[in-house]
């Protein structure tokens, strides 16, 4: 944005002063990616520590040669994805989806049997539209072949209650079993996916043969988390279930959503203190509460309204007399403001700032007469610099699970070499519309001194588009697939 000399009113060196708190330096990414190492290491010794760890029980990538039909099912914080994918065997796919918005009221609902049983009908209804033969053959009772079914169920407010997140997880996929049975489907639920690895397996599967694999995997959407593969030897805690032990490493799911619950490292601006006291779970998922797309409008909004709280930096007064808004607009109410409003300040660059101010009408509810051009320039200052932490953030996130792989090092013969690139697949609202987002987090990468300059530029971040969905089929392929090798 080009400075003006209208920069230099009350109101924007107000909004400059609000940015100046989401400022989060190279110096503060180094101390804590520190932190970040120490707990993703706590993790892997300790059952219930402040990041989880979770074994995913995956053990390599996915190589592009698997075939097969399988069914992936996307639970995320909005939408109800169903997808079949048939899987070539050349790195190529076929998919077939449908797509639902949950009913608010199942999200809620006193009993997740609600949520189950609709989750079934849209299994349902998915094959009869688009394999139908399948479920006739099911009712004939012709055929006893039936479809392996990944389950992606990413559900931040409940994940954060669990207790024991896996067992709670095998309860997931009984509920849901029964539900399927019910409907007399022919369908086995085969795995249990987070989204972030149904990311990887995606990519993994796509990438033509000679490309590095996907190393990690990350989502930064309406929550946010990362699976790294991590060496055997360093899991010290124990791995209850089967897995092929071969390969020497494993997928691990961070829950880095949780990382610093404590707030030893994080940054802390009055805004994040509201917004943290307000939410369904105070004290937990601190990180995801500066980064993902649930959050980071609702952080905007307090942000606004605590610029209005200054008199001589009054807001939305264009006309001179009154206020564009009262107190029901969205602007006033919690958790309103979507976070596709940042997108829209970064990406309007015009002098008038037109399209922002529309958007400031439509997501803030203020009156269009009432926004002017300066109003608008302040709002992309402070969105700006939400957006930024936020990047910031994800990118020292990525690097501590690069540094925690040893992405770069790989063993050949005995020996350490170092491996050309490391790939990382993201998906998730926030890094595909935001612009910007992978250079900040790039910025982040350079700042930490086991990455730096060189070794950035050797980090391929690829987007699996609708990871968790194809995803989830393919790791239902490769959990049978593996447990072959295991029992053999
Ligand atoms: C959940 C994770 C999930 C992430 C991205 C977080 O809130 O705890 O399990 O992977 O959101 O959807």
């Amino acid at each position: 944005m080009s400075t003006s000399p209208n920069d230099d009113t009350p109101r924007i060196r107000r909004a400059n002063a609000i940015a100046s708190q989401f400022c989060y330096t190279d110096d503060d990414i180094r101390r804590c990616s520190t932190e970040f190492l120490r707990e993703l290491r706590l993790g892997l010794q300790q059952k219930r520590p402040s990041m989880c760890q979770i074994p995913t029980y995956l053990t390599r990538a996915a190589t592009g040669h698997e075939k097969g039909l399988a069914i992936g099912v996307d639970l995320g914080g909005t939408n109800l994805r169903v997808c079949s994918v048939e899987l070539h065997g050349d790195s190529t796919s076929t998919v077939l989806q449908s797509q639902a918005r949950v009913p608010p009221e199942l999200m809620v609902a006193k009993t997740s049997r609600e949520l189950f049983s609709y989750i079934a009908k849209q299994i349902r209804d998915f094959l009869l539209d688009c394999h139908p033969s399948s479920i006739k053959a099911a009712q004939d009772d012709s055929s006893h072949s039936f479809f392996a079914l990944g389950f992606a169920f990413s559900f931040p407010v409940y994940q954060s209650g669990f207790d024991i997140p896996d067992a709670v997880g095998q309860d997931v996929c009984k509920s849901l079993q029964g539900e399927i049975d019910l409907l007399c489907l022919p369908v086995k639920i085969t795995a249990l996916v987070n989204d972030a690895a149904g990311t990887i397996m995606s990519r993994a599967y796509a990438l033509p043969p000679a490309h590095t694999r996907p190393s990690i995997g990350a989502i930064f959407g309406t929550g946010t988390n990362g699976v790294y593969l991590q060496n055997l030897s360093e899991i010290t805690k124990p791995l209850d279930g089967d897995y092929d032990k071969t390969t020497g490493s494993m997928f691990i799911n961070t829950e880095w959503g949780s990382f610093d619950n404590h707030l030893s490292v994080l940054p802390i601006t009055p805004y994040d203190v509201e917004l943290n006291e307000h939410s369904v779970n105070p004290q937990n998922q601190m990180f995801e509460k500066r980064v993902s797309g649930m959050f980071l409008g609702e952080l905007l909004r307090l942000a606004i309204l605590d610029l209005d709280s200054d008199e001589s930096a009054k807001w939305f007064r264009a006309s001179g007399v009154g206020c564009g808004f009262d107190s029901s607009t969205p602007l006033h109410r919690r958790w309103a403001v979507d976070s596709s409003i940042l997108s829209v300040a970064e990406l309007d660059n015009s002098e008038s700032l037109l399209t922002l101010r529309n958007k400031i009408h439509l997501s803030l509810g203020i009156r269009k007469e009432y926004i002017s051009e300066e109003d608008a320039r302040a709002v992309k200052i402070i969105a700006r610099a939400i957006g930024t932490r936020a990047a910031r953030l994800a990118g020292m996130a990525i690097g501590s699970v690069i540094i925690q792989s040893q992405g770069f090092d790989q063993t050949s013969n005995g020996e350490v070499v170092e491996e050309t690139t490391v790939d990382v697949a993201v998906d998730g609202s926030v890094v595909e519309h935001y612009p910007g987002f992978e250079q900040h987090m790039r910025g982040s990468l350079r700042a930490l001194e086991k990455i730096g300059g060189e070794r950035e530029c050797r980090i391929n971040i690829g987007h699996a588009k609708d990871g968790s969905g194809v995803g989830a089929g393919v790791i239902a392929l490769l959990a049978a697939q593996q447990k072959a090798t295991v029992l053999s």
